[in-house]
């Protein structure tokens, strides 16, 4: 795809922050404001380091597994350095581990990023052998989630903290939230504020609320055995389980491919009764899926874009891809840019807000790769090239108001700039 010499420049000045935000085994989402080591953020930060150095992208994924919690989890932070400049710090989260970590997970994206890296491996041996090295705690992680968020054998699965969906502030946590108590949370000084504008960023009424349950857990001895029904806040994302799915698939399909049967036939097994049960979170109304509030019992009714990535995991039939991609265009008619992270027209949807309507790169990949996928290619073509536009007018931020582009957040942002170099490589989507 890289044809210009526009690109060219494009695809060196993305590569030139992955190497700033480089902590050597590791990288920083972004300086001052995301100072460690992030799940999910690291996972597609690989996928960027790929195209510079194979042995560094997979050191990333070696050093965020060296982290995995004994029962399978793979936590959401890693605390490699003291840093005062990000709240709540290990302090707060007390989860006793030896290099500290927070106690909850996030999106697992792992398991596709892992096929990625082997697929697309120059140096097919050595990443076959590190993918063999680590598919098994892939698994571990994957057989944590079903056994641990979906103790009912639903087929899907639940986070338990706004933080775990990776779409921290959504509308779709509005409702569910509002159950979550604040007494007692204390006072707290939060340091996101202190690096961005506090109207890009989650409300105080949340973040109390996040500490809440970040307390609350801490109280159970962050023992995943007891959180689930213990949590007052547990909602099924059809966004998180699709990225599951897609991992699981991946994980199967490379097991098989490196003569682990074992591993494949489990992988395969989970991802049946999760395809069925993602169906019935449909909205035929909205055109896409809808969260379900686990604990209440009911659909949540908001039109974000975690119910339109069941495209990353091919979920449904051609029908339903075909209704996803119409719902992505009739959100785009009424804004600039694709894909913002909230139906425009619903009212509550906010152009600056963090995962309240924002563009976000990284959700733009995953939906044009399942776009393609499902062979919508005009459609994805689209996504991508709203997405490069992003970022040639407006650099390498964390997110993008979708009305005029401006950026968002932090700057200089390291998984916004792995994306860009996957758009931009020939490999790329
Ligand atoms: C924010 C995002 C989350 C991301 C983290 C680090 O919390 O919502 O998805 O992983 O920042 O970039």
């Amino acid at each position: 795809m890289m044809s210009s010499p526009s690109d060219r420049s494009l695809f060196d000045a993305a590569a030139a922050i992955l190497r700033e935000n480089d902590r050597g085994t590791y990288t920083v989402p972004a300086k001052g404001l995301y100072p460690f080591q992030w799940n999910w953020d690291s996972c597609l930060t690989a996928l960027g380091e790929r195209h510079l150095d194979e042995r560094r992208a997979w050191l990333e994924i070696e050093t965020l597994l060296a982290h995995q919690w004994p029962d399978g989890m793979v936590p959401h932070i890693v605390f490699h350095a003291t840093d005062e400049g990000y709240f709540p710090g290990p302090a707060v989260w007390a989860t006793g581990r030896a290099t500290p970590t927070s106690g909850i997970t996030q999106p697992p994206v792992l398991g596709f990023v892992l096929q990625r890296l082997c697929a697309e491996a120059q140096d097919r041996a050595f990443a076959q052998n590190r993918a063999r090295a680590l598919m098994p705690k892939v698994a571990a992680w994957h057989r944590w989630f079903y056994a641990n968020r979906d103790p009912k054998r639903t087929g899907l699965v639940a986070i338990l903290h706004p933080w775990e969906s990776g779409r921290d502030n959504s509308i779709d946590w509005d409702a569910p939230l509002a159950a979550v108590p604040t007494e007692g949370v204390g006072e707290y000084r939060r340091r996101d504020t202190q690096h961005v504008d506090p109207a890009q960023r989650p409300t105080k009424g949340e973040y109390d609320r996040y500490l809440w349950l970040v307390q609350h857990f801490r109280g159970l001895d962050w023992d995943n055995a007891k959180l689930h029904d213990a949590s007052p806040f547990r909602v099924v994302d059809p966004g998180f389980n699709a990225i599951l799915i897609r991992s699981e698939e991946a994980l199967g399909e490379l097991a098989e491919g490196l003569g682990e049967p074992a591993i494949a036939a489990a992988a395969r097994e989970r991802t049946v009764a999760a395809r069925a049960a993602l169906e019935m979170l449909w909205s035929e109304s909205h055109g896409q899926y809808l969260c379900f509030d686990r604990v209440t019992g009911k659909r949540i009714d908001s039109p974000s874009v975690g119910g339109l990535l069941p495209l990353f995991a091919n979920v449904g039939d051609a029908e339903r891809s075909a209704r996803l991609a119409a719902t992505i265009r009739s959100w785009r008619s009424r804004t600039a840019y694709g894909v913002p992270s909230h139906s425009p027209a619903d009212p509550r949807f906010e152009r600056k807000r963090y995962w309240r309507g924002p563009c976000w790169l990284i959700v733009n990949y995953m939906i044009a790769d399942g776009l393609s996928r499902s062979g919508l290619k005009e459609h994805a073509a689209e996504v991508v090239a709203h997405s490069l536009a992003l970022i040639r007018h407006s650099g390498f931020a964390e997110y993008y108001d979708p009305l005029d582009g401006t950026p968002l957040g932090g700057r200089r942002f390291t998984w916004t700039a792995a994306m860009a170099m996957e758009f931009l490589a020939p490999a790329g989507v």
